[in-house]
């Protein structure tokens, strides 16, 4: 089984630039055919946030328009930027997201389980998983000790990026989170966004990762105090293969033309 994730799209309205200069739709755009092009093909798109720039409705509609050309099921969740109501209302097919509050659900059927969840602190830059969240999820894996993958936007751990760590964190629910998933040893995988890096860690006994930007990353810069900036380094996507008897192979899938594939040693 093959998980596509796609992460910190950033979407402006069709035919913006964010910041004025960068064409997130045109990246978004380039990573699905990207995805739909892989051989073999990925059985599910995983969303992880950020899939708006600014939460508002044309921009949804635009993220419905882009997303539409994938071939296979993409499942969502917000991240800081995003608006749950209004990330509902442009997705009504999504018949998985709940009707109202948080926007938690599993996903059901595939070899491995999925469990989605809702980070969101509507106008902080910050996430936080409040004793509702949590409770929800906890009754989620009491229900199951099939091999589970969760998934978030803002990673439960410091990357060492000190700005995202300490202005733009998990800063609330992240020692309770570690203490259920440490509970439940069937949880392969805790795959994240938010950060625009690809980053990986052993966390609560399984291991966590981030997933690079679809569009711009965020400066490699581990110098404490260090301002948070934006560098056009490649865009990409994660690749997480489903093993059986290994595991959960993650795999970086650069988006873009570069020279090759040529036989070995003649490239
Ligand atoms: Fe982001
Ligand atoms: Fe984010």
């Amino acid at each position: 089984m093959l998980i596509a994730q796609i992460t910190d799209m950033h979407l402006k309205g069709e035919g913006e630039l964010l910041f004025g200069r960068v064409d997130t739709t045109g990246f978004l755009e380039r990573a699905v055919a990207h995805v739909n092009a892989l051989d073999p093909r990925p059985d599910i798109v995983l969303a992880t946030g950020d899939l708006v720039n600014d939460g508002g409705a044309e921009q949804y509609a635009n993220l419905a328009r882009v997303l539409s050309a994938l071939d296979m099921p993409v499942y969502l969740i917000p991240g800081n930027h995003d608006a749950r109501d209004a990330m509902r209302a442009a997705f009504p097919e999504h018949r998985y997201l709940p009707a109202d509050g948080f926007l938690q659900y599993t996903v059901e059927g595939l070899p491995v389980r999925l469990i989605a969840l809702d980070t969101l602190v509507p106008g902080k830059g910050s996430g936080e998983l409040c004793d509702v969240r949590l409770a929800w999820l906890e009754a989620r894996l009491v229900e199951s000790d099939r091999p589970t993958l969760i998934f978030m936007h803002h990673p439960p751990f410091d990357c060492g990026i000190t700005a995202m760590d300490e202005q733009h964190g998990l800063t609330d629910g992240r020692e309770r989170l570690s203490e259920i998933v440490r509970r439940h040893p069937n949880v392969e995988r805790v795959m994240c966004g938010h950060v625009h890096r690809p980053i990986q860690v052993r966390w609560a006994g399984t291991v966590a990762s981030i997933a690079p930007s679809t569009a711009h990353q965020a400066t490699l810069d581990l110098r404490p105090g260090a301002a948070l900036s934006m560098k056009m380094e490649p865009p990409g996507i994660a690749l997480h293969q489903w093993r059986e008897g290994t595991g959960l192979v993650t795999h970086l899938s650069y988006v873009g033309n570069y020279d090759g594939p040529k036989p070995f040693r003649q490239l």
